[in-house]
């Protein structure tokens, strides 16, 4: 039996939970691939932190760069997030060395996904990252594979768990922003930074990602318009539901005659819409194509288990051998499409 050798760089919500995955299904994910998924290095900030995860016999890095170049380590999975800095740095240095990576970090590539996706091609492995848009919903690798053949009108959807989960509480319990957001980040949703979560630029990070599968371009977050939750009040929740509504916060990308249209911010939903009962960490992305009308994706949009099962998902794909274009066509042929005017709303 073959063995992939894979390092892991952060060891938080998801680099734990992706560890504790990786032993639990070891026998079957053997069964699925022929491979042994073993993690032989580890990395994070603070190696005297106590961690629900048993580390012995790992090699442990306080630098991710290192861990990257360690020549024992085959693959690496970047999750430490954020756009800039270690995350980034490790990644080009793993891509530089030839090395397959995963990563859950849509920061990053909404800003650099375009140049990564090229380093990851030039060097012949893959960039996976099922795990950065809408945890554990399949969701790239349906744009990418399931409806590769559909021309996409319309992807639209809920891309952000936290602030669904915070809506939804809000609606549900009557209790406060601030203490439902204290809830979502004690859960493990939120981002390091949550103002993230509750301002869309997370949830826009994910949109700038699926436009570039759904049309073909390369991403665009600085051509998004953002709103994110932070000024929707209880009082404003609860006249929605008088109303007949409910307030979600939508992402939607869409090609005009203009160019791209992506937009983010809150919505109100008829009640009994399909979106409109996606509640909790859930997340629900309707894609729209020529062939197969509307696709409906919904699941955990957030936390350990979900986000942690679409990483190993990408690690079974690379002990199979499976090689995709990272944005689903080749980065030489991204397009840069005109941006559209934003249509009043
Ligand atoms: P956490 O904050 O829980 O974990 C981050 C980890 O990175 C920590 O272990 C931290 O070390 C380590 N780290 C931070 N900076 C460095 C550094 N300079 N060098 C080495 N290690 C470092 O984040 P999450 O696990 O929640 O998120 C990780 C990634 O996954 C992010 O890109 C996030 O956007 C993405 N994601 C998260 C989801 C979730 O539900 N939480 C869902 C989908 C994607 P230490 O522990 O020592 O502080
Ligand atoms: N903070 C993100 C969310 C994590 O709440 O959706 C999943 O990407």
């Amino acid at each position: 039996m073959g063995k992939l050798r894979i390092g892991i760089a952060g060891l938080g919500t998801v680099g734990c939970g992706t560890l504790a995955l990786i032993e639990r299904n070891r026998a079957l994910i053997e069964q699925r691939t022929g491979q042994t998924l073993e993690v032989v290095a580890v990395c994070a900030r603070d190696r005297a932190r106590t961690r629900p995860v048993d580390l012995a016999g790992m090699r442990w890095f306080d630098d991710p760069k290192a861990l990257a170049a360690d020549p024992g380590v085959d693959v690496v999975c970047e999750l430490i997030g954020g756009s800039e800095g270690p995350a980034l740095e490790t990644v080009r240095e793993a891509l530089r060395l030839g090395k397959p990576v995963v990563t859950a970090n849509k920061a990053m590539l909404a800003h650099h996904g375009a140049e990564l996706a090229r380093l990851a091609e030039q060097a012949g492995v893959q960039l996976a990252w099922e795990a950065a848009v809408a945890g554990g919903i399949p969701i790239v690798k349906s744009l990418r594979e399931g409806l590769a053949a559909n021309r996409i009108r319309r992807v639209n959807g809920i891309l952000n768990g936290t602030s669904n989960y915070i809506l939804t509480s809000m609606r549900e319990t009557g209790r406060d922003f601030e203490t439902v957001l204290a809830e979502a980040q004690a859960l493990g949703y939120a981002e390091a930074d949550p103002s993230f979560d509750v301002d869309g630029i997370d949830a826009a990070h994910k949109l700038a990602l699926l436009a570039s599968l759904a049309f073909g371009g390369r991403p665009r977050f600085d051509a998004i318009h953002v709103e994110g939750i932070r000024h929707v009040a209880a009082i404003d929740i609860a006249f929605a539901e008088e109303l007949g509504y409910r307030i979600k916060l939508l992402g939607t990308a869409r090609m005009t005659p203009e160019g791209l249209e992506q937009r983010l911010h809150p919505c109100m939903v008829a009640k009994d819409a399909p979106i409109a009962q996606v509640n909790g960490v859930f997340n629900g992305v309707v894609v729209e194509g020529e062939d197969v009308d509307a696709v409906l994706h919904e699941g955990r949009g957030a936390g350990a288990g979900p986000t942690a099962s679409a990483v190993v998902a990408d690690l079974v794909d690379i002990a199979r051998g499976t090689r995709v274009p990272t944005l689903g066509v080749p980065a030489e042929r991204l397009a840069d499409h005109p941006i559209a005017p934003m249509a009043a709303h």
